[in-house]
C-alpha cells in the first residue's frame, strides 16, 4: 500500500510517499481502508521529535511510529475476530493519536475504541477533520470549563481546528459566545454562532467591559492578569493553547493563583475518547457543529500541507485525501 514515511525527525521534507506492507489486524483490532486524514498540532510534534520530552514516547533517536496521521476517516475493510462494535462495510471515523498513528496510508490498523461511526451528513474529508480538534474543544469546553447554558464564554483565538469547534460546541450548549480572531477571520467566528467578535487586530481584549465566567485560550495570549481582570467571580480560564512562554507561565503560577482567590487557571490536555467522539457525533447529525475546511491536498502533497499548518495561519482544518 502506499503510506507517508518518516524515518527521522525534521522538516516536512523528511515525509517520503512510499509503497509498504498492509498491516494486518489483531484478533481485537479493525482493519480500515482510510479515505481522507488531518492535521493537528500533534502530527507536528511527531515530525520534529519537538519539544524535546515528547521523545520519551514518540521515542528517543527516530519516530517510533514511522507513519504518521491521527485523525482518520473510512471503511471497515476487516475485523479480528474479538472485534465487537464494528463491522466489515461500516464507516467510520476516529482519533489515532494514542492508539499507534499511521493514518497516513492506504490502510491503517487500530483498536476499536479508536472510532465511531461516521455522521451520516458528512463526507470523508469532512469527517476526517473533525476527531482531535472537536474532542479538544469538547473536553475543554466540558469535563474541564463545566460549560452551562446561558454562561458568558471567551474563546482566545478562536479561527482555527480547535476554536472553530469550540465556538459551535459552546453554542450548542447554550452559551453566550465572544470569539477572539483577526480581522479575516470575524466573519467566520460570526458565522458559526459566536454572538460577539473581538478583532485583536483593531483593540486590545483589555479595552472591552465583558467579564466571562469561563475563558478558553486557544490561540494568542495575554497576561495572567488580563485574563484574571477578564473572568467573572468564581470564573474559570482553561488553557488549551497557545505560545509555550504562556504555556510556561500558566504552569508556574496558575496554581498558586487559583490557590488564592476565586478565579481559577487551569490547563489541559486532550485524551481520545470514544463516548467524546458519540457525543461530538450526536451534535453534528442533530445540524449544530460542522468542520470548517481551509485546504484539502492529495496523499502525494502531505509535505506541503505540514508546511502550510505548521505557519499557523489554517482558517478551520488541514486534510488530506487518500
Ligand atoms: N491541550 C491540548 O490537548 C491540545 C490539543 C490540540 C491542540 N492544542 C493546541 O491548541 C492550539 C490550537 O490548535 P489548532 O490546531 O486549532 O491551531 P491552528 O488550527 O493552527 O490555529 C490557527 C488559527 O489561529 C489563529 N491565530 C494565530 N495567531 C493568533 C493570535 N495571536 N490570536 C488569535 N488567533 C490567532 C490563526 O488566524 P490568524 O493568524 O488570522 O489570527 C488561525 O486561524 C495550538 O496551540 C495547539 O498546540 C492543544
Amino acid at each position: 500500500m502506499k503510506a507517508i514515511v518518516s524515518e527521522r525527525y525534521g522538516t516536512p521534507d523528511v515525509l517520503r510517499l512510499s509503497e509498504v506492507a498492509a498491516p494486518v489486524p489483531e484478533e481485537n483490532q479493525v482493519l480500515v481502508k482510510v479515505l481522507a486524514s488531518s492535521l493537528n498540532y500533534g502530527n507536528l510534534v511527531l515530525l520534529t521529535g519537538k519539544p524535546l520530552p515528547a521523545r520519551l514516547a514518540f521515542g528517543l533517536r527516530k519516530p517510533k511510529y514511522q507513519i504518521p496521521g491521527g485523525d482518520m476517516a473510512g471503511i471497515i475493510e476487516a475485523v479480528g475476530e474479538k472485534v465487537t462494535k464494528f463491522q466489515v462495510g461500516d464507516e467510520v471515523y476516529g482519533d489515532l493519536s494514542s492508539n499507534g498513528w499511521g493514518a497516513l496510508a492506504e490502510y491503517v490498523v487500530t483498536a476499536e475504541e479508536s472510532l465511531a461511526l461516521k455522521p451520516g451528513n458528512l463526507s470523508f474529508a469532512e469527517a476526517a477533520a473533525v476527531p482531535m480538534a472537536a474532542t479538544t474543544a469538547l473536553q475543554a469546553l466540558k469535563n474541564k470549563g463545566k460549560v452551562r447554558a446561558g454562561q458568558e464564554v471567551l474563546i482566545q483565538g478562536a479561527s482555527g481546528g480547535v476554536g472553530t469547534f469550540a465556538i459551535q460546541i459552546a453554542k450548542a450548549v447554550g452559551a453566550k459566545v465572544t470569539a477572539v480572531v483577526s480581522t479575516r477571520n470575524a466573519e467566520l467566528a460570526s458565522s458559526l454562532g459566536a454572538d460577539h467578535v473581538i478583532d485583536y487586530q483593531k483593540g486590545n481584549l483589555e479595552n472591552h467591559q465583558q467579564t466571562y465566567d469561563l475563558i478558553l485560550g486557544v490561540n494568542g495570549s495575554h497576561s495572567l492578569s488580563t485574563y484574571k481582570q477578564k473572568l467573572k467571580k468564581n470564573g474559570l480560564f482553561v488553557l488549551v493553547g497557545g505560545p509555550s512562554d504562556q504555556l510556561y507561565q500558566f504552569m508556574l503560577l496558575g496554581p498558586w493563583i487559583s490557590m488564592f482567590g476565586n478565579k481559577k487557571f487551569s490547563s489541559f490536555m486532550q485524551k481520545a475518547n470514544q463516548q467524546d467522539l458519540v457525543l461530538v457525533n450526536e451534535f453534528i447529525e442533530a445540524g449544530k457543529v460542522r468542520p470548517v475546511i481551509d485546504k484539502t491536498y492529495p496523499l502525494h502533497e502531505v509535505p506541503a500541507a505540514f508546511t502550510y499548518f505548521q505557519k499557523g495561519r489554517a482558517q478551520g482544518k488541514v486534510v488530506i485525501t487518500i
